[in-house]
C-alpha cells in the first residue's frame, strides 16, 4: 500500500499516514513557470494499492488539477489501483441545474476524476449523498457526525441543548445528531436571494433558553450561521455553538464568525486551516485522520467501511 499527497493538505495527510504508520510516498508537486503542474512520483508504485490524499478546496482548480495530475501519473507508472481520497469534494454545491443554461460541474469533476485513472473514491460529508452516484466507480462517502459527536460529550455543554439545521436542506444531518444526542430538533427556515448572500426567515421549533447546536456540512462565506446564531437568540437562544464538517471560511468569513454572536465554531481538518483560523479564538478544530485512516485501512483489506458508522 502507498500513501501520497498534494499540496492542498499535507498537514492531514500527515496525520493519515501518522495514524496508519504507513510513510507518505515520495514525490514531488510543482509548477512550471506558468503555473502548470507538474508531478514526480520518486518511488516505485508499480501493482501498489495507492491513496491520492487531496481536497479540492482552495485553490479548487490548482488543487482539483493537482489531483487530476497525480492519479494521471500514477495510472502511467502501473500502480494497480488508485483510489482518490477527497477530504473535501470541491465543486459539490454544483449538483443540480439550479436555473436554465447552468451547468453541474460536480458531474464534471467526477467524470474528470474517473477519466483521469481513479479506481474507487473516498471522501467526506458530500454536499449531497446522490453525489456519489456521479462517479461511475466505487465511492464511500464516510460522515463526520460520529467525531462531531464524541466531541459534543466530551464539553461541558449545559443540559439544556438543542441541535439545529441552520437550513430545510440540512434536517436529516440535525435530526441525525439530534438522535445521537438525545435532544430536541429545530430549523432555520433560510431563504437565499441570490449565491453568496443569506437571510434567516423564521425559527421552527422553541429555542427558548437553550443551548443551540448548529450542524452543517460547508462553512463558506458564514453568512448562513452568522445569520442563524443571530435569530436564534433573537428567539431566546441561551447560547449558539456550530459544529461544521468542511470549513472553507472564503473571503473576510473568519473576520464574520469572530464578531458574530457564536460561543465558538467546531470544523474538521478536511481543509487546512489558514493563518486566520489558527488564530482565532472562536474557530477549534477536530481532527478526522483517525476515521479516515480506519477506512482506508478496511478499504485496502477489503473489509466493510460502513460498519464504522453502526
Ligand atoms: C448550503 O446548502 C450549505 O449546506 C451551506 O449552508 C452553505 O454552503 C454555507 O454557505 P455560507 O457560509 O456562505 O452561508
Amino acid at each position: 500500500m502507498k500513501l501520497i499527497c498534494g499540496n492542498s493538505n499535507s498537514a492531514l495527510a500527515k496525520a493519515i499516514a501518522a495514524h496508519m504508520r504507513v510513510p507518505l510516498a515520495q514525490c514531488k508537486v510543482r509548477r512550471f513557470a506558468d503555473e502548470e503542474v507538474f508531478v514526480e512520483i520518486q518511488e516505485n508504485v508499480r501493482g501498489d494499492d495507492v491513496y491520492v490524499i487531496q481536497s479540492t478546496s482552495y485553490p479548487a482548480n490548482d488543487n482539483l488539477m493537482e489531483l487530476l495530475v497525480l492519479i494521471d501519473a500514477l495510472r502511467r507508472s502501473s500502480s494497480g489501483r488508485i483510489t482518490a481520497v477527497i477530504p473535501y469534494f470541491g465543486y459539490a454545491r454544483q449538483d443540480r441545474k439550479s436555473s436554465p443554461r447552468t451547468p453541474i460541474t460536480a458531474k464534471l469533476v467526477a467524470n474528470m476524476i474517473t477519466q483521469a485513472g481513479a479506481d474507487r473514491v473516498l471522501t467526506m460529508d458530500l454536499h449531497a449523498g446522490q453525489i456519489q452516484g456521479f462517479f461511475d466507480i466505487p465511492t464511500d462517502n464516510l460522515y463526520a457526525l460520529p467525531e462531531i459527536g464524541n466531541d459534543i460529550q466530551k464539553q461541558k455543554f449545559r443540559d439544556n441543548i438543542m441541535a439545529v439545521s441552520p437550513d430545510v436542506g440540512g434536517v436529516v444531518r440535525a435530526r441525525a445528531l439530534a438522535k445521537r444526542l438525545s435532544t430536541g430538533l429545530a430549523i432555520v427556515d433560510k431563504r437565499r436571494d441570490k449565491p453568496g448572500s443569506s437571510e434567516v426567515m423564521n425559527i421552527i421549533g422553541d429555542v427558548s433558553d437553550k443551548s443551540c447546536l448548529l450542524v452543517d456540512d460547508i462553512i463558506d462565506s458564514g453568512g448562513t450561521i452568522c445569520n442563524a446564531a443571530t435569530a436564534l437568540l433573537e428567539k431566546g437562544a441561551a447560547e449558539v455553538f456550530a459544529y461544521i464538517s468542511h470549513g472553507v471560511l472564503s473571503g473576510k468569513a473568519v473576520d464574520r464568525i469572530n464578531s458574530s454572536d457564536l460561543t465558538s465554531l467546531v470544523i474538521t481538518d478536511s481543509i487546512c486551516a489558514t493563518e486566520a483560523v489558527t488564530k482565532s479564538s472562536k474557530i477549534r478544530t477536530i481532527s478526522v485522520a483517525p476515521m479516515f485512516s480506519k477506512a482506508i485501512t478496511r478499504i485496502a483489506n477489503g473489509e466493510s467501511v460502513s460498519i464504522l458508522f453502526e
